[in-house]
């Protein structure tokens, strides 16, 4: 059996990762950014290139997940460097939807400069590429749900969200046979396609109190953005997402998921019953 890494494993994508690896029986290990006391978890900074050649060590199969920070390339060229150091086999790494190094836009422009990296590498790869996570309602988006109104600057435009336990069950599919998926990327979304206003009547019905979806423009959701003190890099490539789901560029549905998976992918009311604790 391949011995695999799993970085990020205590996000959004990794934690339901974590449980179908153990599921599957699968031989992993997890990497964390800072010793955690009760995990036997290899300890390494995606800033650190030797911290992670240590953890790279025995490593067949790597799933490569990198947070959104100013500094994401530079962290990405010392995972490769390490990856390529400790003779990891197989990268299996959660990028974004359209990355693209000729992308219009700067964020998938930039998931496509860093996956051009690890294919530089000369190692194995295979991208996950998903859409928008149903979870950013739950997550950074769960006080404006609370509060009853959700502000984005989408133009209600139409986006195939995804919940990130189809992409978790994607990457342990992936991570369970890697050779089946050399070479490949997957552009992963949901099964349907809705636009806030739809979304927010799904949390309406479903919390039984009114949620209502007011939209901003472009201009103004980068201005709060920066008032909440988000560094410019970030405001610009989040920008560059509002702005290429207000052109109606996020709206198209992928047959990947079910293709993988053999199932349908996680309709947003199912996500919305399954989060109503992130609303009381
Ligand atoms: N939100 C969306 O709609 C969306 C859509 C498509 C793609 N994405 C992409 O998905 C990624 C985020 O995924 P997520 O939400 O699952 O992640 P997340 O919840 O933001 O978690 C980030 C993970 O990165 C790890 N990490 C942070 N700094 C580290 C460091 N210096 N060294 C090692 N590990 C470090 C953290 O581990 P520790 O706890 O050990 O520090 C944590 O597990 C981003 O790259 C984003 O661009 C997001």
């Amino acid at each position: 059996m391949k011995k695999i890494l799993v970085t990020g494993a205590s996000g959004n994508i990794g934690k339901p990762l974590v449980q179908a690896l153990r599921s599957q029986g699968a031989d992993f290990e997890l990497m964390r950014s800072k010793a955690d006391q009760g995990s036997a978890a290899r300890v390494a900074s995606f800033a650190d290139v030797a911290s992670l050649r240590n953890a790279f060590g025995g490593i067949d199969t790597l799933f490569v997940l990198l947070p959104l920070v100013p500094n994401k390339l530079e962290l990405a060229k010392n995972v490769a460097q390490a990856a390529r150091d400790a003779g990891v086999k197989h990268i299996v790494r959660s990028s974004g939807a359209g990355a693209d190094r000729q992308a219009a836009y700067a964020l998938p422009r930039l998931q496509g400069e860093i996956d051009h990296v690890f294919q530089a590498t000369g190692i194995a790869t295979t991208f996950l590429r998903p859409a928008g996570f149903m979870q950013n309602y739950s997550g950074f988006m769960a006080s404006m749900v609370k509060a009853g109104t959700v502000y984005a600057a989408t133009a209600d435009a139409l986006q195939s969200l995804i919940d990130v336990r189809d992409i978790a069950a994607v990457a342990a599919k992936v991570l369970g046979n890697p050779q089946a998926h050399v070479g490949k990327a997957y552009t992963l979304t949901g099964g349907e396609s809705l636009t806030d206003s739809q979304r927010v009547k799904i949390l309406s019905e479903t919390l039984g109190r009114p949620v209502n979806f007011v939209g901003v423009s472009l201009e103004a959701g980068n201005a709060s953005m920066a008032t909440m003190g988000m560094p410019a890099s970030i405001v610009e490539w989040l920008g560059s997402l509002n702005a290429l789901v207000s052109a109606g560029h996020a709206g198209a549905i992928s047959p990947e998921v079910q293709e993988l998976l053999g199932r349908q992918p996680i309709t947003f009311r199912q996500f919305a019953q399954d989060s109503k604790g992130a609303w009381l």
